[in-house]
């Protein structure tokens, strides 16, 4: 969709003023002329039957929210539409002179022309209504334009579900990919096998809290929901309505406990297991068995009835081997299909699922782990494991949507402060969604033809309400548009400024719940002569915040602070509690610890992973402590063995006192080293070992506390992890991550 062919011929000679607008995604092609249109009164005509009922009834909402009416007439209307054919079906132009004419070729641009149409007028006088005079062009740079919703892990009404859809039309998203099985629960009746709403909809308890948490603990209480084949229907005629395609989700070979929950003889070994309350990666899969083949085939055949969707997704990811290997079904159709290994296996089982999909006239898609043992043919994948399996699809000439947790992965945290809820992890903030490109960069230019476009992911295990999830996509959803509808993104400043000025309230009017994270403002912390120092950043460079020392007055209690201006805490000067407030009346309080080596040079050997490396080493020795709920910023992550730090005290020093923290966090790979020593030296040639001490503790962050009684420069501290994951644990084998924050040491 790179070369747009469009009906109008621009004008050369209009003056271009400036090339910004409200709209969001970003036109392809924007020139102002001089002048604007004004419309006494708030009404908006078009002519009748312009749009389908729906289509109308929904443009007429958003308009109306705007306190713009639309209004239908059959003479002289204020907006005309013109229909082209030669331009591409989703690509619109606008064209504000002395009327406004919408141009398009296809129903679908003909109802984006609207909804940028809307953002662009100004309604801020009463009753009147006015537009620069304008000509756009726009049509988008990728076809599959998508955000995922998964309804298993907590279930959102069709009320909800169709509420999210018309936001997404509102944006130009095309593709609502609908998770509608896993192991917390199946969602969708079909009518062959009505235990797997009955059994498999509903689990007796949800895990309370961060999974990896311990010890776990569940609220006993039955949850669940499914939606009939009516409904599914209706979500799916309205989503069409506005151009939205939806494409199923039926998860197989794994993640399928709520299925076998229902029909226990699906699986390899028989045995009745409940719909599990706890997240994660369950051993039970289907077994690969003829009998389980057929009941896919058969639920894939009344999910084809409901979703006239070309592409229907069949997960594929996340399917441990184990029961396939240990199973004699299993190994008999791996020796009747002559099958080297359980990949092997997987691979026939998806290209099963593909032969049958073909057949009918469908398209497979899968995560990314289907390339695993071999492709089937017509397949398409998903890329969600960082961009690699999207590179090798690619190059192999399948279709690709990019969705790398990495960008696309909205049930990450979008900022690091403690107002966040709880998450299952990661750091994506909005400006790292701004920078996604759903093509990779070592992509050629031919292979790039196969990257369809991207999505992203809104995983729920955390997300218990519609207006959580709301939170989770907005404003997250507008950066990641960007980069599937512009040619070319200006520069994220500039979509910020847009944002604000626009669509935060645009979203409040129309009530969807949005993160407020990007205005926190942003804690920048420096090393200081004898010290750190502290700046705060928000987004308006003239605010100014107010701080208040609750516990410590050396600052003098309360005080003004500029947007960026630092303020300096010295060692030695005591523990303070800092209250921030910004934007009038929110607050946070950061927590500042003392430490006689506040801000001291440190040094580390070898430097943390690139993901967990924030601020570096001064991270160290910043006064913030690692706590139990982080977000990527707080902790210094290790994965190779023996780390060694080294901290300068400046000048020969009496030491008395040394603590440490350790993460434990084992359902993420992260484990309490075996043992730390600690030495000193007056010149870092000669050390002395002071302590050496193992390591032990059930919290979930563990501070080691030592006393050392000694004097000297530099301390060298080393920590030597568990060298492997232990057996029967996740990701047993592999090195474990050391997870290490602040190091604070007193002196006499
Ligand atoms: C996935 O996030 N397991 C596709
Ligand atoms: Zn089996």
């Amino acid at each position: 969709m790179k070369n747009l062919l469009f009906a109008i011929v621009i004008s050369i000679s209009a003056v271009s003023i400036y090339a910004q607008t409200n709209i969001l995604p970003t036109p392809s092609f924007v020139e102002y002329s001089e002048g604007q249109f004004v419309l006494e009164g708030n009404a908006l005509t078009i002519k009748s039957g312009t749009f389908t009922r729906e289509q109308l009834r929904v443009l007429e909402t958003h308009f109306n929210t705007q306190g713009i009416q639309i209004k239908e007439t059959d003479s002289n209307p204020v907006v005309t539409f013109f229909q082209s054919k030669v331009v591409l079906p989703e690509a619109y132009g606008i064209d504000v002179g002395d009327n406004i004419r919408i141009s398009y070729s296809a129903a679908m641009g003909q109802f984006y022309g609207m909804v940028s149409l809307l953002q662009l007028i100004d309604h801020s006088e009463e009753n009147v209504l006015i537009l620069p005079k304008i000509k756009i062009e726009d049509a988008p740079q990728f076809e599959w334009r998508g955000l995922h919703m998964d309804v298993s892990r907590h279930f959102y009404t069709v009320e909800e579900v169709k509420d999210f859809i018309e936001t997404m039309a509102m944006y130009k998203f095309n593709t609502f990919h609908w998770h509608l099985t896993d192991d917390q629960g199946w969602r969708i009746e079909i009518k062959q096998y009505p235990k797997l709403t009955e059994i498999g909809g509903y689990r007796d308890s949800t895990v309370i809290g961060h999974y990896t948490d311990t010890p776990r603990q569940y609220e006993h209480k039955k949850y669940g929901g499914f939606y009939t084949q009516e409904e599914i229907k209706e979500v799916v005629a309205f989503a069409a309505e506005l151009h939205i395609n939806v494409v199923p989700e039926i998860e197989m070979p794994g993640h399928s406990r709520a299925a076998l929950a229902a029909y226990p003889e699906l699986s390899c070994t028989g045995e009745f297991q409940n719909v599990p309350g706890l997240w994660g990666v369950f051993d039970d899969i289907y077994c690969s068995k003829e009998e389980s083949i057929e009941f896919l085939q058969n639920v894939l055949d009344e999910v084809l009835e409901l979703f006239p969707s070309e592409f229907i997704h069949i997960g594929g990811d996340e399917a441990p081997k184990t029961r396939w290997n240990d199973c004699s079904k299993c190994k008999n159709v791996m020796e009747q299909n002559e099958l080297h290994d359980s990949h092997e296996l997987q691979s026939y089982f998806i290209k099963r699922m593909d032969q049958y999909l073909t057949e009918r006239g469908r398209k497979l898609i899968g995560w990314d782990e289907i390339l695993e043992g071999g492709l089937s043919p017509n397949a398409a994948v998903m890329s969600w494991r960082g961009e690699a399996g999207g590179i090798e699809a690619a190059k192999q000439g399948h279709s690709v949507v990019m969705s790398p947790t990495s960008y696309c992965y909205f049930d990450y945290y979008q900022s690091s402060h403690e107002s966040e809820p709880l998450a299952i992890g990661g750091f994506l903030p909005l400006e790292k969604v701004y920078e996604f490109n759903p093509i990779p960069a070592d992509l050629t230019k031919e292979d790039a033809k196969f990257i369809s476009g991207g999505q992203a992911n809104v995983w729920t295990e955390y997300i218990p309400t519609y207006d959580q999830l709301e939170y989770m996509v907005y404003p997250r959803a507008l950066a990641l548009m960007q980069s599937l509808w512009c040619q070319k993104k200006p520069e994220y400043s500039e979509f910020l400024k847009v944002y604000l000025d626009f669509h935060e309230s645009y979203l409040e009017e129309r009530e969807v719940n949005r993160a407020a994270s990007i205005h926190i403002p942003e804690l920048k912390i420096e090393r200081a002569h004898d010290g750190v120092a502290y700046s705060w950043w928000g987004l308006d460079p003239n605010e100014e915040f107010v701080l208040g020392d609750s516990y410590n007055h050396t600052l003098g209690g309360i005080f003004y602070i500029k947007n960026g201006e630092s303020v300096q805490f010295d060692r030695g000067n005591g523990y303070h509690s800092l209250m921030l407030e910004y934007n009038g009346d929110q607050q946070i309080t950061y927590n500042l610890h003392e430490s006689d080596i506040l801000g001291a040079e440190t040094e580390m050997n070898p430097a943390p992973h690139k993901k967990y490396n924030h601020n570096a080493s001064l991270n160290l020795v910043d006064g913030i402590l690692g706590t139990e709920r982080w977000k990527g910023d707080q902790w210094l992550g290790f994965n190779k063995p023996n780390v060694e730090m080294i901290i300068d005290l400046d000048t020969i020093t009496s030491i008395d006192f040394f603590t440490i923290g350790f993460l434990n966090q084992n359902g993420s790979w992260i484990y309490l080293p075996d043992s730390m020593k600690v030495s000193v030296s007056d010149d870092r040639i000669e050390w002395t070992k002071v302590k050496e001490v193992a390591i032990e503790g059930d919290e979930i962050v563990n501070r080691i506390e030592l006393q050392l009684n000694t004097t000297g420069q530099y301390v060298k501290v080393e920590v030597i992890p568990m060298e492997k994951i232990p057996e029967g644990r996740g990701g047993a084998g592999s090195t474990p991550w050391t997870f290490i924050d602040e190091i604070q040491i007193f002196t006499k």
